[in-house]
């Protein structure tokens, strides 16, 4: 069968095989310490799934607008005013079936073929896809842990070129829990303010998990001569563990917010009316739980890091928030497995993790970087300090081998 031509160059994301290989081990007995998913594993709410739980018995099961019931933009555009200082008309808001469609919208309907988007990388697979099925080309410029993850406002001038159509911000970001302050927010829009060609796409999922007591900061906020080119994108999936309920928004330029109005006119049929009402009651109720959250991953950031301090080979930076470490494992590449297979990349590195001692993480190929990988800290504390305290051994079995005697998997036990 002929499928489009657009998937010769678009990869499905690493992130579900990942997954689907757990699953699958799983379903065949394994019991896995799993790093792999960026899921809250808290639970949503009790007040918002009342909420839900009402919409049902009240018989809103019907079609609602495409780009959200007015309640929902509503209670959005308080939220962007209230939290983020962006006071967008109802009419520059629009609601989506969870943040990913919302982006992926918003990048189709900038996009001509071969406009180019720039990102800085370590990145959210899903980001380059969204570029790729929109038929354009990203541009990315390679953060490290020396730098903090961070793309500078040079790296950003030295990346735009004639083709140069948007730039991804993504802070805190997913993978690497980098998250820029007031300061070198300004610094990249002050590039930007020179370049009014290029469209800003601002992907704030993640800004209520930070750490240290570090505040928020969104462009469009900071330099609000860049509001005009600025799609704020949020959602409620990772702060309010509501992944399910499929509840993404966003706030930017009419004609930015009108033309994915049209896109999910033609593609969407609209947002789930039950999720609308408990994304209300989430949006309006209260927020005290947000920040116990925060400092609940901040502990399992510490915890891991620990952990990870101890391994041989691994050099891991500090998240400054979201839920994910990205661990630089050059020190582990070049060693030999005890089947003799020589770990030669991180996608090698992730296999001995999983085949040889039970821990799912995601190599680095797939945000675009290595020899990294990605670590999810939105598990358990048992789960992350046995997990993590196996990583530690499986690198020094690599890096010590012969030193001392091999593990064999059958003896690797959660209950340590
Ligand atoms: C950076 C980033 N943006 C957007 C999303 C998508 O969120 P949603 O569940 O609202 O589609 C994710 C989910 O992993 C993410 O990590």
């Amino acid at each position: 069968m002929i499928t489009s031509d657009i998937l010769d160059r678009f990869h499905a994301s690493p992130i579900a095989s990942v997954f689907a290989t757990a699953q699958r081990l799983r379903r065949e007995g394994r019991e896995l310490f799993d790093f792999s998913i960026g899921e809250p594993d808290f639970d949503t709410p009790l007040h918002i799934r009342e909420a839900g739980k009402v919409a049902i018995d009240q018989g809103e099961t019907r079609y609602t607008p495409t780009d959200g019931g007015i309640d929902l933009r509503e209670s959005v555009r308080r939220k962007f005013l209230g939290e983020n200082g962006l006071d967008y008309p109802l009419a520059q808001i629009v609601a989506g079936m969870g943040a990913k469609p919302l982006l992926a919208a918003a990048v189709q309907a900038i996009l001509s073929p071969g406009d180019e988007v720039i990102l800085s990388t370590p990145c959210w697979p899903s980001h380059v896809g969204m570029i790729e099925l929109a038929r354009g080309h990203a541009v990315k410029v390679a953060t490290g842990i020396d730098t903090g993850f961070k793309m500078t406002a040079e790296e950003l001038a030295r990346a735009i070129g004639q083709k140069t159509r948007m730039v991804i911000l993504c802070s805190p970001s997913n993978p690497t829990g980098a998250a820029y302050d007031e300061a070198e927010l300004r610094a990249l829009g002050e590039v930007l303010l020179a370049h009014p060609q290029i469209a800003i796409l601002s992907d704030d999922l993640y800004e209520h998990i930070l750490f240290d007591g570090k505040r928020f900061h969104t462009i469009a906020a900071v330099e609000p001569r860049l509001a005009a080119r600025t799609l704020t994108v949020n959602g409620l999936s990772k702060a309010y563990a509501m992944t399910g309920w499929r509840i993404g928004f966003a706030g930017g330029p009419p004609a930015w917010v009108d033309a994915i109005r049209q896109i999910y006119s033609h593609s969407s049929g609209g947002l789930c009316s039950i999720s609308q009402a408990a994304a209300i009651a989430a949006l309006e109720g209260p927020k005290e739980f947000l920040a116990d959250r925060s400092a609940r991953y901040q502990a399992r950031r510490d915890l891991a890091l620990a952990g990870l301090a101890a391994a041989p080979g691994l050099r891991t930076g500090k998240p400054e928030g979201a839920f994910y470490l990205m661990p630089e494992c050059a020190g582990v590449i070049g060693t030999r497995r005890p089947n003799g297979e020589t770990i030669g990349s991180s996608t090698d590195f992730a296999r001995y993790l999983l085949e040889d001692w039970n821990v799912v993480i995601v190599p680095g190929p797939g945000f675009e970087c290595d020899p990294y990988f990605r670590l999810s800290i939105a598990t358990s504390d048992a789960t992350l300090t046995r997990g993590v305290q196996l990583i530690g051994q499986a690198c020094a079995a690599l890096i010590e081998k012969g030193r001392q005697p091999w593990q064999s998997p059958s003896r690797i036990s959660s209950a340590a």
